[in-house]
């Protein structure tokens, strides 16, 4: 079994891809998630759990989705991350889970996918997104070939104080900068309602037909990216910016989960 968390569509294109080549089934994580489900999930393939990295890290809501579900079936977990170009030390804490879970940790690999970040940085052209997809595609495939072989996998990202980033600035940067405050729809906005449907905190509520966002946010970028008309704002950091959808996993636009 195959599951994913995705908030712009990125490692669900990735856990698709990896369905398709295991012959597997690929389940997302987000409305479970979102309506706060404790799951026991039952699988007699190995577990393949795929989330974006946010700040060094499988996203913290992501950790404590796995520790508070139940798994049965098969003990073999393997752990596939969407990222821009830097793991850190993800894989030490989703071994540690394996650990407290007392199923077999069978690694951690990474795809390089264009970068959702938004607040903080440019997404890349659509030219430069093609280009970054087509490179996935082929990591997707080298992943899936060693879980057909029954083979461990591993990253091929390493990066200098991969440790400190992860344990360290990881906190802060979850304490500091993770925050639904800045959020803000301006007057352009057509109360849709997408951007309470794809939060996956359940975050985003409608009041006078505008978006009001309650406090819980992990930064996953999918009411600002999905938002038709680009109503959404991140305090004065995204104004006149490109959002970013995987549009090979949503032409239609919209994240459904
Ligand atoms: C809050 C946040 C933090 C991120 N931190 C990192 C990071 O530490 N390293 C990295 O390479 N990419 C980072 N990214 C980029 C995403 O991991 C990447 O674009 C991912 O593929 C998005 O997946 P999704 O479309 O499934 O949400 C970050 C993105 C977000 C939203
Ligand atoms: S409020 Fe927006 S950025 Fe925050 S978790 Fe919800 S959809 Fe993601
Ligand atoms: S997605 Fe955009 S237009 Fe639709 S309700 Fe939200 S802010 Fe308004």
């Amino acid at each position: 079994m195959i599951l994913y968390f995705s908030g712009t569509g990125n490692t669900r294109y990735a856990a698709r891809g990896l369905a398709k080549l295991l012959g597997d089934e690929a389940v997302s994580m987000n409305s479970l998630i979102r309506t706060r489900t404790h799951k026991r999930f039952y699988s007699d393939r190995p577990y393949v759990i795929c989330a974006p990295i946010y700040a060094w890290r499988f996203p913290r809501i992501v950790e404590s989705f796995i520790r508070r579900s139940d798994f049965w079936g098969s003990d073999r977990f393997y752990f596939v991350a969407t990222c821009d170009s830097q793991t850190g030390g993800a894989a030490y804490f989703l071994k540690k889970i394996c650990e407290e879970k007392s199923v077999r940790f069978c690694g951690f690999s990474s795809v390089a996918m264009p970068e959702n970040y938004i607040v903080m940085y440019d997404a890349p052209s659509r030219e430069e997104q093609d280009e970054i997809l087509s490179g996935a595609d082929e990591e997707i495939k080298s992943v899936a070939q060693r879980i057909i072989e029954g083979e461990s996998i591993s990253d091929s990202r390493k990066m200098p104080f991969a440790g400190i980033a992860s344990r360290v600035i990881n906190p802060v940067f979850y304490s500091f900068f993770v925050g639904d405050r800045k959020f803000y729809a301006d007057s352009s906005c057509v109360s849709c309602g997408k951007c309470t449907e794809v939060c996956p905190f359940n975050n985003i509520s409608l009041k006078n037909g505008r978006p009001v966002w309650n406090s819980r946010c992990t930064h996953c970028m999918a009411c600002i990216c999905v938002c038709p008309v680009t109503a959404i704002e991140y305090g004065g950091k995204t104004e006149g910016k490109e959002r970013y959808i995987n549009l090979r996993e949503f032409s239609g636009g919209g994240n459904n989960g």
